[in-house]
């Protein structure tokens, strides 16, 4: 199955988790960046409000066409129980180029049920899901759950 993974990282989380992904399934990956600054405490109070009112950001150009691969896997960090802005905006604007979906997220506490769920509503049924605490992703102590959602996924 061609797969592609695409996530949005702000402090290197999801990044780390979807490198490992795209490593194990040998398969390629993009970065979504989004063109608002989201850093500092601004960044991070203005990406969570506009996380929370459901709203999209600009992002820079895709190297890769979703439309060519049979699986997209979704990464995002959950904002405000949410997904992020720079994923809300991807899934809207490839909605149509998108075949099977699976999603991941990384969290400080906890909403990846519901991030999951927005992010259905969104573009559609998962294969698979994967949530993984910042603790967890700091201290590698995801290894088990890792092997479990990549054996949904193959
Ligand atoms: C603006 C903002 C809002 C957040 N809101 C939540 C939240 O509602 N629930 C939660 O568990 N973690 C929340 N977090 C923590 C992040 O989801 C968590 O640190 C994540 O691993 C960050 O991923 P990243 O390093 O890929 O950016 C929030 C972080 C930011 C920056």
């Amino acid at each position: 199955m061609k797969t592609l993974v695409v996530y949005y990282s702000r402090t290197q989380n999801t990044k780390k988790i979807a490198e490992e992904i795209a490593s194990k399934l040998k398969c390629s990956i993009e970065e979504l960046i989004d063109l608002k600054s989201r850093k500092g405490i601004f960044g991070y109070i203005k990406g969570g409000h506009e996380a929370l009112v459901k709203g999209h950001t600009e992002l820079w150009d895709l190297r890769h066409d979703p439309s060519k691969y049979d699986l997209v896997i979704i990464g995002t960090p959950v904002w405000g129980g949410m997904v992020t802005p720079a994923v809300r905006t991807f899934i809207r604007d490839n909605k149509k180029k998108l075949g099977k979906v699976a999603f991941f997220c990384t969290m400080a506490g906890k909403s990846d049920q519901k991030t999951f769920a927005g992010m259905e509503k969104l573009s559609k049924k998962p294969i698979a899901t994967l949530a993984v605490r910042s603790r967890e992703v700091k201290k590698d102590l995801y290894e088990e759950k890792l092997e479990e959602y990549i054996g949904k996924i193959l």
